[in-house]
């Protein structure tokens, strides 16, 4: 297999919600594998290798993540769900020379298998990782905001498992929300107030 070519046996081939292996072969190497930066691409083939590869966000969820990111004009950011860091670096590589995003994972180990792959790259310096549960992270932050703690980060991305959360969101009059096929599904989610 050529690197960055699709690969049947990867773990973001399988994820893969579209009826037609053949369209998401050709999405991936049209759009998403010849604009992935090498960094991205050799952690993404690496993660592949990990008995919990499938965990891995897919390719071309890092790069919509990285448009919503720039669209968003996005500074100061949340990540909840490093794993060995594969979205984590598109989120760093979108963000601005100033920006910062605060990473929380149960799993400190997992991220130290990306973070050479991070440094390589010359963004480690806006990667603020905070092991530990998330709700536990998340509350040491609110706490430590002043005025309104919303207002304080403008992008945050989540991949646990959060049951019942896009029931909750879908009834929320304060956000708008649209839940799309791509990699396992995604769910994009705008606060309005
Ligand atoms: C689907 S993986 C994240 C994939 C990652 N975004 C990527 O691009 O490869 C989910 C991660 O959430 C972490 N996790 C699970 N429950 C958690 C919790 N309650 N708080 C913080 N992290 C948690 C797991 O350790 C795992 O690394």
């Amino acid at each position: 297999m050529a690197a960055g070519s699709c690969d049947v046996n990867a773990s973001y081939d399988i994820k893969h919600l579209l009826k037609s292996d053949a369209l998401y072969k050709y999405i991936l190497d049209t759009t998403v594998f010849p604009r992935e930066p090498e960094c991205m691409r050799d952690l993404r083939l690496l993660t592949d290798k990990h008995q919990r590869g499938i965990m891995q966000s897919t390719p071309e969820e890092a790069q919509l993540l990285q448009l919503l990111i720039k669209i968003a004009g996005a500074r100061k950011t949340i990540e909840v769900g490093v794993f060995t860091g594969y979205s984590l670096l598109a989120t760093v590589l979108a963000l601005p020379e100033d920006a910062k995003v605060v990473a929380i994972d149960v799993n400190q180990k997992d991220f130290e298998l990306g973070l050479p792959f991070i440094q390589k790259a010359g963004v480690a310096h806006k990667v603020d990782f905070r092991e530990g549960k998330a709700l536990d992270r998340l509350e040491e932050l609110l706490a430590a905001v002043d005025g309104d703690p919303a207002a304080q980060y403008d992008f945050v991305s989540i991949s646990d498992f959060l049951k019942g959360f896009n029931a909750e969101l879908a009834a929320d009059p304060r956000v708008d929300v649209c839940q799309i096929t791509v990699g396992d599904r995604l769910t994009i989610c705008h606060r309005l107030v």
